[in-house]
């Protein structure tokens, strides 16, 4: 495996990115590209970005607001987060990938499908939904957001974190534990806030779901209370073209909790 990390430069801010080129050159063909959710960084997909890039080309980016990319600006949308992937696949000069977002990613990745579809040979959506937030929801992330900015990243941390992992994970305090905790504390006000905000304002995709045709894997995990897995079956019942597996054991964060179970799942997809 190779790897490279560098810095897009799009017109007003810098991208980030990780990637891995895959040691079995006839099988790396397939880019797949990893997009973190909320409020994380491209490092939460470190199992994936060494595992799968033995097969598959990787490409994992930090989003604006988040890990080693430059702020996320107010009024920034999920759609316009969309299209700045595209803009670095771009400049990667990669026509098409395998799309794969969780949670906040996925949100991007319903979008990247509206807006950019040709560029696209593969759907993957982890422990995320495809509905816009209702009135309850959006108005508790505007609470939150006004919170985060009135008592910083580790109330952040400390108030998130249980929330992400199942509850054995978490009390067994497995290694991922610890490194979210480490990444939302790291994670930039901006990021949060407007992130947060962003996602209050995402166009709901579930009108969407039967016009989707290209393969799509759905990943659960079967201990996630933030997008549980029934909903995410239903969800992938709507799509021609999906596969639904639920990952035993997991929480919202199933490639971290299972990495093993998970990468199983994407390596069987991606053929
Ligand atoms: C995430 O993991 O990206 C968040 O749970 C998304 C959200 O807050 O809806």
């Amino acid at each position: 495996m190779t790897e490279t990390t560098g810095t897009i430069h799009l017109d007003d801010h810098r991208v980030f990115y990780d990637r891995r080129f895959a040691v079995e050159k006839d099988k790396g063909e397939k880019d797949l590209l990893l997009i973190h959710g909320f409020p994380l960084d491209h490092k939460m997909w470190i199992k994936q970005l060494d595992d799968l890039s033995q097969t598959h080309n990787v490409l994992a980016i930090d989003l604006p607001g988040f890990g080693q990319s430059d702020d996320l600006k107010h009024g920034t949308s999920i759609a316009d987060m969309a299209d700045c992937i595209a803009k670095v696949l771009d400049e990667l000069k990669i026509e098409q990938v395998v799309f794969c977002g969780l949670s906040m990613g996925g949100y991007i990745g319903w979008q990247f499908w509206k807006r950019h579809r040709n560029r696209l040979n593969g759907l993957i959506f982890a422990n995320t939904k495809a509905a816009a937030d209702d009135e309850t929801t959006r108005r508790a992330r505007l609470i939150n957001a006004q919170a985060a900015d009135r008592n910083g990243q580790d109330w952040v941390a400390e108030s998130m974190l249980p929330k992400l992992f199942a509850e054995e994970n978490f009390s067994n305090r497995i290694p991922a534990v610890d490194r979210i905790d480490q990444t939302i504390r790291n994670t930039r006000l901006n990021g949060t806030v407007y992130g947060q905000l962003a996602m209050a304002a995402r166009e709901d995709a579930t009108e969407w779901l039967d016009q989707i045709e290209v393969p799509t894997l759905v990943v659960a995990g079967s201990e996630d209370t933030i997008t549980p897995a029934d909903g995410m079956k239903a969800m992938s019942d709507q799509m021609a073209n999906s596969t639904f597996i639920e990952i035993q054991g997991a929480g919202h964060l199933s490639p971290l909790e299972k990495p093993e179970a998970f990468n199983s799942a994407v390596l069987k997809f991606l053929g």
